[in-house]
């Protein structure tokens, strides 16, 4: 189990998505929500897509390209054509203000 930090909390408005790359190029979504964080797979299940470049809508991501969806808390799929879910990730705002995502 790995800790990584990301993207400092002030870069992440409320009800907004940040892209974030891993050392290993994966590319994440975070996501603040109401003041929680959240952390995905950035790249939607049906396609070569970013969710980070989607819409959020309520708990959810809509993708850029077909409009499926993804629930952020989840990684459930709840719109078609998303039918795969996405992995998520443990996602924490520490006392140096920066976002942590834990990856097993
Ligand atoms: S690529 Fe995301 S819904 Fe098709």
């Amino acid at each position: 189990m790995v800790k990584l930090k990301t993207i400092n909390h002030a870069e992440l408005e409320a009800n907004s998505v940040k892209q974030f790359y891993l050392p290993d190029e994966t590319a994440l979504a975070i996501y603040n929500l109401d003041g929680e964080y959240f952390a995905t797979d950035d790249v939607c299940t049906h396609g070569q897509a970013f969710l980070s470049e989607g819409e959020i809508r309520g708990n959810e991501i809509v993708c850029p390209y077909h409009e499926g969806a993804f629930d952020i808390k989840t990684g459930e799929p709840v719109e078609p054509p998303c039918v795969v879910p996405i992995n998520k990730y443990e996602a924490s705002l520490e006392e140096d203000g920066y976002i942590y995502i834990t990856i097993e």
